[in-house]
């Protein structure tokens, strides 16, 4: 049996370079890889922790599925599904509460980042996130998490709830590691100390912008004042940052991007870097936009890895209430 694999996304529309290549398009080699049973999943209950309506969360929700598609997910290599279809993650999950030191939830630094600008009351659902992320790994006996370096702390929470169930309750979980990419802080192209986030959507590439966008918001990308053309995320992190994603899109190494670019002006790299943006993500888009035309074929694809995730999760959770001592 090959380890277990998984990792989720939240639908909440507007996919961006960072969630691409920090993780959508790892999901995609991983799964190539052959190394791993799969799972990839919709955090769809996690996503009710931000504001939404009901309309508008039915339409993200395929347009992720779409997008997991497009990327080359495939559902004979993996098992796609959405949370919310599986009631053994929030079953596991409230177990894991019972067990989570309130401390370091509040501790969380995206639980800091959020409820401090929430103007309106945090919900508790921000505090919980993290047990709900460990219960969504632990059911499946993840052993890797392909994730954003933002979500390792979450993850370090998995692992200790692991530990922490297993100590007591004898072998049940499987400690998780984390699966980083090379690129897994694209940083905000209007702020390079910042990470590429949709809350700043100026210094953020989306996925579905449209070429003039693309071309203008790298344009004004913010780099220093120099005039040479070289890899330095210490003393040029603006610059870095575009090499980076220059490399990441095109398999080579940021030196050799560096190299190739050595004594031209900082706006060669940035008009290439625009054009390699818009290429790679055409077919992308063409992709996605007819998966979106056929609902129902997404659907079919979203109940047939449920049906599955839910034979594997169910086995657990039974588990898990054995050695409880619940009935
Ligand atoms: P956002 O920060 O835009 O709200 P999410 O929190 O929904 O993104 O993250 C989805 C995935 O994308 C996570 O695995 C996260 O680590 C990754 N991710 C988000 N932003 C970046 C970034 N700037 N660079 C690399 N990975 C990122
Ligand atoms: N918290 C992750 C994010 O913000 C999404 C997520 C939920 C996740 N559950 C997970 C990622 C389990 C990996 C494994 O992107």
């Amino acid at each position: 049996m090959k380890p277990a694999l998984i990792s989720g996304m939240k639908p909440e529309g507007h996919m961006h370079l960072g969630n691409y290549l920090g993780a959508l398009k790892n999901f995609t080699d991983l799964q190539n890889s052959g190394k791993y049973d799969c799972y990839f999943f919709e955090a769809d209950l996690h996503s009710l922790t931000e504001d939404f309506s009901p309309r508008e969360k039915r339409a993200q929700v395929l347009e992720l599925a779409a997008e997991y598609l497009a990327a080359g997910l495939d559902p004979k290599k993996s098992v796609i599904f959405p949370q919310s279809a599986i009631p053994a993650h929030t079953e596991l999950m409230w177990v894991l509460t019972t067990m989570a030191p309130e401390g370091e939830l509040r501790r969380m630094t995206q639980y800091k980042d959020k409820a401090l600008v929430k103007k309106r009351e945090v919900n508790a659902g921000l505090l919980m996130y993290p047990v709900l992320m460990a219960a969504d790994i632990l059911l499946y006996g993840a052993a890797a998490v392909p994730v954003g370096e933002d979500q390792l702390q979450h993850l370090e929470l998995a692992r200790t709830l692991a530990r922490k169930f297993n100590a007591r309750f004898g072998e049940t979980f499987t400690e998780p590691e984390g699966i980083l990419t090379r690129a897994n802080r694209v940083m905000n192209l209007k702020d390079p100390g910042k990470k590429m986030s949709k809350s700043q959507p100026d210094g953020c590439l989306f996925l579905d912008d449209a070429p003039e966008t693309i071309r203008k918001k790298i344009a004004r990308a913010v780099t220093d004042s120099g005039t040479e053309v070289a890899y330095d995320p210490k003393k040029k992190p603006g610059l870095a940052n575009l090499i980076d994603l220059y490399a990441a899109l095109s398999h080579m190494e940021p030196a050799m991007v560096a190299r190739e670019f050595a004594g031209e002006k900082y706006s060669v790299l940035k008009t290439r870097l625009a054009e390699l943006v818009i290429e790679y993500f055409s077919e992308f888009r063409s992709a996605k936009k007819k998966l979106l035309a056929e609902p129902s074929r997404i659907a079919e694809v979203l109940a047939g890895g449920a049906a599955e995730a839910g034979r594997i999760a169910e086995k657990k959770i039974a588990e898990v209430k054995k050695k409880l001592g619940l009935l």
